[in-house]
């Protein structure tokens, strides 16, 4: 599945975060703890390489409390990195993030070596929600559509605490295809860059072998969760239209309001916790990505040694990066 999804304006969103990471101690990535790997910028993990890094689960309310456990052990086995799971009903997260900070920059603190903080993030991964709370006050703003966040802002935690925002940034090609799926399935990404009925079919193909009983327990098929596991995923569908009155003329079963309503289903919660991947399972899937895309990018070289391809061009330069310059 081919996700449009990288705007003009990441450019620039670019280049103020590789100006800003230049002064920076620490990294706070947060993921969304649904689909931790596939919320993970690889643009983002290039620009702050070599810089420790705190990776917050987000939303962890929404996700599957045994794989959240999988995640955080994975990652907290990694040199240089710290990861802890939170979520909005936490009142209070500042004495974690910043005790978090100073475990992975111990030499960090005071007024003469404040410790400075970047915090990144997809949009809609819940870090305007996260830094409103820290600030006590709605100053972030919020909101359903992805890529609200625009501006840089500085915002002091404690007097040798600084916490650096940054706009929700995206990467230009997502070359893992379940990555795509499930950031479509968790609301990453605007609803008109990706098809709605692929994106539903993999969601079940995944739910259905994955989490049977809460599938169960929501659409009440009747099945055991080995029969969920067989039925195929165009029966699934159908059935689970069916039964929720998704239906067109002549009894018939809309399909898309059906695909459709599985995925605001999921979203609302109203399956359950859930997490669309664990640890080994994306790793497996990074790997095949990376080969594929190694194929392809030899494929086209190839294809233009021989000439039957115009040499590639460069990209254009955003009109509005050149306009201005990052501060
Ligand atoms: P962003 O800055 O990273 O783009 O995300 P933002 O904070 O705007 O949050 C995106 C959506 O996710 C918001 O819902 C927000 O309420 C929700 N959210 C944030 N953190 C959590 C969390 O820990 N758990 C859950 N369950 N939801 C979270 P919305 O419906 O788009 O907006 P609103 O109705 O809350 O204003």
């Amino acid at each position: 599945m081919s996700i449009q999804w990288f705007p003009g304006h990441m450019h620039l969103t670019r280049q103020a975060i590789a100006e800003r990471v230049k002064e920076i101690d620490v990294v706070i990535e947060m993921l969304d703890a649904r689909l931790p790997g596939s919320s993970a910028n690889p643009l983002m993990q290039q620009l702050t390489s070599g810089r420790p890094t705190l990776k917050v689960l987000n939303k962890q309310d929404m996700a599957d409390p045994a794989r959240t456990a999988l995640w955080l052990a994975h990652y907290n086995a990694q040199p240089d990195t710290r990861a802890i799971a939170l979520d909005a009903s936490v009142t209070a997260p500042a004495r974690a993030l910043i005790d978090a900070c100073f475990e992975l920059a111990p030499r960090r603190g005071g007024m003469v070596k404040p410790m400075r903080v970047l915090i990144c993030g997809i949009p809609n991964v819940g870090k305007s929600t996260l830094i409103n709370t820290l600030k006590g006050k709605r100053a972030a703003k919020t909101g359903d559509e992805a890529g609200v966040t625009r501006t840089e802002a500085r915002i002091a935690l404690a007097d040798d605490f600084y916490l650096y925002d940054t706009p929700g940034m995206l990467w230009p090609r997502i070359f893992v295809p379940e990555s795509g799926y499930n950031l479509a399935a968790s609301g990453a990404v605007g609803k008109n860059a990706y098809d709605e009925e692929e994106v539903a079919y993999e969601l079940i193909a995944k739910l259905k072998t994955d989490y049977p009983a809460l599938m169960e327990a929501r659409y009440q098929l009747g099945l055991s969760p080995e029969a969920w596991a067989q039925t195929h995923d165009d029966e699934l569908v159908e059935a689970i239209g069916r039964k929720r009155g998704a239906l067109a003329g002549g009894g018939r079963v809309n399909m898309q309001k059906a695909a459709e309503l599985v995925i605001a289903d999921f979203r609302a919660l109203h399956i359950g916790r859930i997490t669309l991947e664990t640890p080994e399972q994306f790793a497996r899937w990074l790997k095949a990505g990376k080969q594929a895309d190694a194929e392809r990018a030899a494929r086209k070289k190839k294809l233009r040694d021989e000439g039957h391809i115009s040499p590639e061009r460069k990209p254009k330069p955003d009109k509005r990066s050149a306009a201005r310059k990052p501060r």
